[in-house]
């Protein structure tokens, strides 16, 4: 009896001295099994970051950093520009915006894509074949007062402006005659080529202007739905039978567009810059010269082929074309506006939020900056290739 005692308390603790073993065992195991996952992990993480970066267009890198500190410093001026703008800058992600108006703008939940500042990655871009150097003008000699400003001069003086608080990217360029189109077509190609240097363009009418200087591009990308699959984004013309195409789909303002950098997007300009060739659309050709050029032949034949929502983005007439005073209720212009009723506006509305001595001071700096601000592509031929915008 007290051996079998024995021999149960003995066969007792042997179970648990092997369940002690065993335990030990899959303890040991299981942080070995974790510590690998872990290493995988991490070499994974690596290695798919590593690819999503190699992926990531973003040929201004350096420029575009503003993780690092080490890039130049701000010139003085635009230091001070960006100072006096800052208290009042909207954030990237408050999804909540309200208009002078008084409407309430939401970010969707599900459209928060852009989260950092695009910086010089984005392209705030004018164009124009009929610069001149006279006084009032974008290239005229300082100062620029109210007395000489010409309304194209302040709608450019708005993008530069509100580039500059941003820290986005600006161009101003005089663009080649093309003896074959119409001088609006030039848009196209100066869009494509300038998205082999950014990642983001946005093309503005010079009748066209900002609404808030205070809210990040971002921020719109994110309430008009852009994300990582946009090719480009445009907004709608007042939906009336003249600005519709031939099946009734209302056309789409190119005074005001968006583009993402990608290889689709470079074949899209290019089959656009080529629809009146005829050669993809054999109704395009007279699109090189009759109204509404560019934006018909986008409108009746480019966009068909792509997705909507996906591709292609429409921008509602009342964020993006129009503008307040306008009778067409659904065209507010709230963002973008778009003057085409009254021309005076952009002179107008520039001066409204800055006094004279603050638009001459922008003026002089994109004039002393000219090597960097303008790009005069007077001397190149058609079909554009090549050019460095
Ligand atoms: C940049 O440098 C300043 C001053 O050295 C520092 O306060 C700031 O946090 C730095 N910013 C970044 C993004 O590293
Ligand atoms: C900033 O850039 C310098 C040189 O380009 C590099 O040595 C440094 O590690 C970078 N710093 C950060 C915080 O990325
Ligand atoms: C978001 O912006 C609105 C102004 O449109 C402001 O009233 C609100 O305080 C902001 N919210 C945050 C969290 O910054
Ligand atoms: C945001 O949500 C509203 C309501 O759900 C919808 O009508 C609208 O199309 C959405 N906008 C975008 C850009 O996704």
């Amino acid at each position: 009896m007290a051996g079998l005692v024995a021999s149960v308390s003995g066969g007792w603790s042997g179970i648990v001295r092997r369940r002690r073993y065993w335990s030990m065992f899959g303890i040991f195991a299981i942080v070995l099994f974790f510590g690998y996952s872990l290493f995988i992990l991490s070499t994974e993480y690596d290695r798919v970051s590593k690819i999503i970066n190699y992926l990531k267009p973003n040929k201004n890198n350096a420029e575009a950093d503003n993780s690092n500190n080490s890039t130049e410093p701000l010139d003085p001026f635009l230091e001070q520009l960006r100072a006096k703008y800052k208290p009042s800058l909207h954030r990237i992600d408050n999804s909540t915006f309200v208009t002078v108006e008084g409407y309430t703008y939401k970010v969707n939940d599900t459209n928060h894509y852009f989260t950092e500042p695009l910086g010089k990655r984005l392209l705030i871009l004018d164009a124009d074949s009929r610069l001149e150097t006279e006084p009032g003008h974008m290239l005229g000699p300082p100062p620029l007062t109210h007395e000489d400003i010409k309304r194209g001069t302040a709608g450019m003086m708005n993008h530069f402006l509100y580039a500059m608080i941003h820290g986005y990217d600006y161009r101003l360029v005089k663009s080649p005659k093309d003896p074959n189109r119409h001088g609006t077509w030039s848009k196209v190609p100066l869009i494509r080529e300038a998205l082999k240097t950014h990642d983001f363009v946005v093309f503005l009418d010079s009748d066209a202007n900002f609404q808030y200087y205070n809210l990040p591009y971002e921020w719109l990308l994110n309430l008009w739905g852009v994300n990582g699959d946009t090719l480009a984004a445009m907004p709608e013309d007042p939906n009336s039978p003249v600005n519709q195409d031939s099946n009734g789909w209302v056309l789409w303002n190119t005074g005001f567009v968006t583009a993402q950098q990608s290889e689709r997007t470079q074949d899209m300009f290019n089959r656009w810059d080529n629809c009146p060739s005829g050669e993809r659309y054999k109704e395009c050709k007279h699109w090189a010269f009759d109204w509404a050029h560019e934006q018909a032949a986008f409108g009746a034949f480019v966009r068909y082929e792509y997705e909507i929502g996906k591709d292609l983005v429409s921008i509602s007439c009342m964020d993006g074309n129009g503008a307040r005073y306008i009778a067409d209720k659904k065209c507010g212009g709230v963002f973008v506006s778009h003057h085409w009723g009254d021309k005076d506006q952009t002179i107008k509305q520039l001066y409204n939020k800055l006094d004279g001595q603050s638009v001459e001071d922008l003026h002089r700096y994109f004039h002393d900056n000219q090597q960097t601000f303008y790009v005069n592509a007077e001397k190149h031929t058609y079909p554009i290739k090549d050019l460095t915008i």
